[in-house]
Formats: C-alpha cells, structure tokens, sequence
C-alpha cells in the first residue's frame, strides 16, 4: 500500500540525469512503431507511475502506462515483453481494491510488482498480505539476501530505498523466496526465478532509491530479456513508416504552433508524406510579444514547410467574450481552432489536383475520407495522461489541454499524432535527432490557448496587450541574466486582483501580475525556480515602470503539485 509519503518528492527527479531518448513499442502501434519490446506499466493509482514509465525509456526500452482494469485485448496488442505493476493508495483487502487482471500471470511474461504491485502479485498467487504493525514511510537500508538473483545484478550487498507502505507481505506465495529485507520488513523483495516473477516493496523509480535505475536495468535486461533498441533514431524511423502506413496517399493540414512539438510533428510527416503535408500557423491573437513574426522566420528559414497564415484573431477573442471558467476558454479555443482549419481546408489545397478516393471500402462508405485531410497535431504524453479521466480512482482530469480533450465530437478530421507518446524531453531529443536547430528543440513550452490560459478572468484585447508587455519583460530579464535554458518555463500571468498602490505621490488601484519561473524534466511535476534575487528586482521594477496598468508584482514559489506550471 502506498500512502503519501512524509517529503513531497519533486520532480526535479531525475533532473541533470539526461533522459536517453526513447524507443519504440509494439509493432502495430500506429505512430511508435518498434521492434515489439514494450514494457506494459499497469497503474493501480501510484503517484510514481509515470515515473516508472519515464525510468524504463530511459534505458532504451519503449513503456506505456496503461490502466490496470484496461482490457486484455489492449494490453496484449501492445506485444508486451513485460510487465511492471505500479503502487497505489489502497489496501489490498480493501472492498473494491484493485486485483491484478488474470491475463498478467496467464500471459506467462515476467512481472516486477512495486510496492501495492507486489502485493496484488503476491494475493493473487496465493500469499498473504497483512496491515503492518509499523507504517514504513522514507529511507531504509536493504539487505540483499540472494546476491545471485538476476535482479540485483551489480548492486552492493546493501542500499538505500525509499519506502511508502502500510502494508506488508505476511506469508510468501509458493515458489517465492525472500531476496531483501529491511529492519522493518522481512520481505522487502520476492522473487520466483522459475516464473520470472519479482516483487519489491519500496520505489525503485523515485531519486531517492539512488540504485533504483540499475534494479529497473536489471529487471529489463536480466529477466525480460530487453535488447534496448529505442533510440532516437529507431523512433524516427518507426514514426515516418508508421505515419506513410496511416495517411497513404491521402493530404494532411499540420497545425504548426511554432513549438517544438509541432514542429518536430511537421518535420517527421514532411519526411514521411512530403507534399501531402500542408502546414497552418493560425495566429490566435493570444500569442506572446513578438511571436507570430518569429514563428513565420523560422518557418521560411528552418523547415521548408509549405506553410498557409491565418490571422484569426478577431475570430477568437469574440469567441472569448465574457467568457472567465477556464475550462470553458480551453473548450472554446479547442473549437474554433478546429473550424479554422476546417475552413483553410479549401486554401491548403488549391493548387491540387482533386484528392484521390480512398481504398479503404469503411472510409469510402462512410463518405468522409474523400473531404477530409488528415490533422496532425504535435499532441505529447503527457497531454494525453492529464487530459484522460481514469475509472482507476487514481488520476482525476487536471485539464483539458486543447488539443485533446477539446477537440468538437463532430470532428471533420482524422488525427495523426506522432508524438502522443511522447515525453517532452524525448521529444527534443528526436528534434535534434532530425537535425532542427537548437534554438527550435529548446523553446520553452507555450500552451496551445496562449495568453488566454495566463489571464485570469476574462480575456480582452487591453489585458493581452497588458500581459504580453510584462511576459515580455519576464522572459528578457531571464534570458539577459542568462538562465534561459536552466528553467524549464518562465512567463507572466495576468492576475484578477487590483491592490491600492502609490506612483509620484497619487494613489493607484491597479493590476497584479504573477511572475512563474519553473524547473522541470518533463512538465509532469516541477519545482520554483530559485531566481536570483537581482534578477527578480529587475523584473518587478521593469513591469511597474513599463507596463500601464500594473502595480504590483508578486512570484509564484509554489511547486507542482500540488499547484500546476500555468495558471488559469
Ligand atoms: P500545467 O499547467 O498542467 O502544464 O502544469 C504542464 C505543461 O503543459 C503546458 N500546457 C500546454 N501545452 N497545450 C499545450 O500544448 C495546452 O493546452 C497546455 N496547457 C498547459 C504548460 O505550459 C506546461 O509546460
């Protein structure tokens, strides 16, 4: 059972470790490709389970989260070579607790169950779990009892874990034995190396079990017999095989933001399909200072895309009008994104010859695929976990990223989204891997709403230009002090609240702006960034100075979680 444990781990984790880029999954996987050597992570509602998934990738071998109650088709569809069974808030007696699916152990595959994992592993096959009498939370040392044991290849006689149970293994399941222990726990792993089955009760995948990655090396090499052959390159091979399979000889409108999901998305469908691609930067009117003529440069000097423009500006913002729910604003822009491109559909394609009816009988029924383009979209992991409500009780819907949950049910288009597997990171890994400048690959996230996620309240034409001068201001402080590339993401936030202030010798009743400076690895969790001070006086002296309107100036020290990196 894994309960919260006493210090909030940050995802700093991992941070200076530089993850090694991934590599592809099962075969038939649209958009992944690989040589079927996947890592099936089942989560069971642990904090860390994407963390597992980001520890495998980083030794080279493909991994997917998937839930634990997902179906036996999806799961063995994925070619697993293994299984991982994350840890989870519940006690495995508890009514409803979640049990490991049948097909895990049927499959015959070998498994390594952490923490509530190994002990749905070891109930399933006939052990016993029981309340601990002392809950175990933070470090403890291990004591390796089987040195011989694949799974503790190269590691010392004893080291550090970090543990977070209420429970623990009362009686082993036949055919285990014992292969550590700590002061507290008798069984701290199990193991039955016959069956290629293992269990450990502390986290092998937090920074603070330092030897955890060789356990996980370990477990990928020794027992699943893992060859290690995602790499950037294989992606990106897999990735253009994958999407020509997908898009035939049909056309594909690109939604280029200027990011480096996108790009890096357009760069591989260009590869894959070439002319079939036409890419649309639609300039929402919600960009920062300075980035609808950037984006237009890089796009003319960088990719030799086909690239169509289209200010749309007025279009979304009276689509925004008196609008202040977030949710509503990302729903909003979700959808009129779409229409956009549904309209330039006609534009995209002048100059063609009509689109070729597709083979696929289904798609020529259903008399759709004839019309419609294929949309690519640069939609990440990350977008695709967060945006996901899970029955699992484990993750709740954070919020609707717009290129995934807001998308309208009367969608005119099929998707093509190569990097929806995809870690950040991985991603700027495989952009230099296809050769995309640097000063591409590491620009910092903007989320796809722009501006309008970062005004808190309504969003008006004053208000953006308020917040763009002041985000403008951020990023030149940080980037002039130099500390551009050490944080992850650095912008201003337009706040609701006026404060009373003094200019000269009036008074003021004005604006508020955040400013939010993080470091991260992958946007799933991040902490504050520690600016220096100097830095910080320039910032606020700046935006009282320079930005009417504004009077105070206030940053954000507050980690993720519990808070998130935007605002809104
Ligand atoms: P949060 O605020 O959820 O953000 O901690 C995590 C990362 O995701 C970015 N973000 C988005 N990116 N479309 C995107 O492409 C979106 O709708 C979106 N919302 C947030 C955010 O900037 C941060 O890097």
């Amino acid at each position: 059972m894994t309960a919260s444990p006493p210090a909030p781990l940050r995802l700093g984790e991992g941070r200076g470790e530089k993850a090694t880029l991934p590599p592809p999954p099962s075969p038939k996987r649209r958009g992944v490709g690989g040589e079927g050597e996947t890592i099936v992570v089942l989560d069971f509602g642990s904090q860390y389970a994407q963390l597992i998934v980001r520890r495998v990738r980083e030794q080279r071998v493909y991994s997917v989260l998937m839930p634990y109650d997902a179906t036996e088709e999806e799961v063995m569809a994925l070619s697993p070579a293994g299984f991982i069974l994350s840890g989870g808030p519940a006690s495995v007696y508890d009514p409803g607790a979640p049990q490991l699916p049948d097909y895990v152990l049927r499959s015959g595959l070998p498994v390594l169950g952490i923490c509530y994992g190994m002990q749905a592993l070891a109930l399933a096959l006939g052990g016993k779990v029981a309340p601990f009498t002392r809950r175990e939370y933070g470090p403890a040392e291990l004591t390796i009892h089987d040195l011989d044991s694949p799974l503790w290849q190269g590691l010392p006689f004893s080291l550090q874990v970090w543990m977070s149970h209420g429970d623990a293994i009362a009686e082993l399941p036949p055919g285990f034995h014992a292969l550590a222990s700590t002061d507290n726990s008798p069984v701290a792993a199990m193991g039955d190396p016959a069956r290629r089955l293992y269990g450990v009760q502390f986290h092998p995948e937090v920074v603070h079990t330092p030897l955890g990655k060789d356990i996980v090396r370990n477990f990928l090499y020794s027992i699943c017999g893992c060859a290690g052959a995602w790499t950037p390159e294989s992606f990106i091979a897999s990735t253009i095989h994958a999407i020509r399979e997908q898009v035939g000889d049909r056309r594909v409108i690109g939604a280029l933001s200027g990011g480096v999901d996108s790009t890096v998305a357009a760069t591989l469908a260009h590869q894959a399909v070439g002319d079939q691609l036409t890419c649309v930067f639609v300039d929402h009117g919600l960009l920062r200072e300075g980035e609808a003529e950037a984006n237009v440069k890089q796009f003319r000097e960088h990719l030799g895309l086909n690239v169509i423009m289209v200010d749309a500006s007025e279009r979304f913002l009276s689509a925004l009008k008196g609008v202040t729910d977030p949710e509503e604003k990302r729903r909003i822009i979700g959808e009129t994104f779409i229409r956009v491109f549904e309209d330039c559909r006609g534009e995209a394609f002048a100059h063609d010859a009509p689109p070729r009816l597709p083979k696929s009988p289904r798609l020529r029924k259903s008399g759709r695929a004839n019309a419609s383009p294929f949309l690519l979209q640069g939609t990440l992991y990350p977008d695709v976990i967060e945006s996901t409500t899970k029955d699992t009780k484990a993750a709740a819907r954070i919020k609707t990223h717009h290129n995934v949950g807001g998308l309208p049910s009367d969608l005119q288009f099929e998707l093509v989204e190569p990097l929806k597997f995809l870690f950040k990171d991985e991603v700027r890994d495989v952009g230099l891997a296809l050769g995309l400048p640097p000063e591409i690959v590491y620009k910092q996230p903007f989320p796809g709403p722009g501006l309008a996620v970062r005004i808190i309240g309504e969003v008006t034409p004053e208000r953006i230009q308020t917040l763009a001068r002041a985000d403008a201001i951020v990023r030149e402080e940080i980037e002039a002090a130099g500390l551009g590339r050490e944080v992850w993401q650095y912008f201003g936030v337009l706040t609701p609240l006026r404060s009373v202030g003094v200019m000269g010798d009036g008074r003021t009743y004005l604006n508020t702006v955040a400013v939010r400076a993080v470091t991260s690895q992958d946007g799933m969790t991040a902490d504050w960034a520690r600016l220096p001070h100097a830095v910080l006086a320039r910032i606020s002296n700046r935006i009282v100075n320079e930005v009417a309107g504004v009077n105070r100036v206030v940053y954000d020290i507050s980690s993720k979680p519990p808070a998130t990196i935007e605002w809104e």
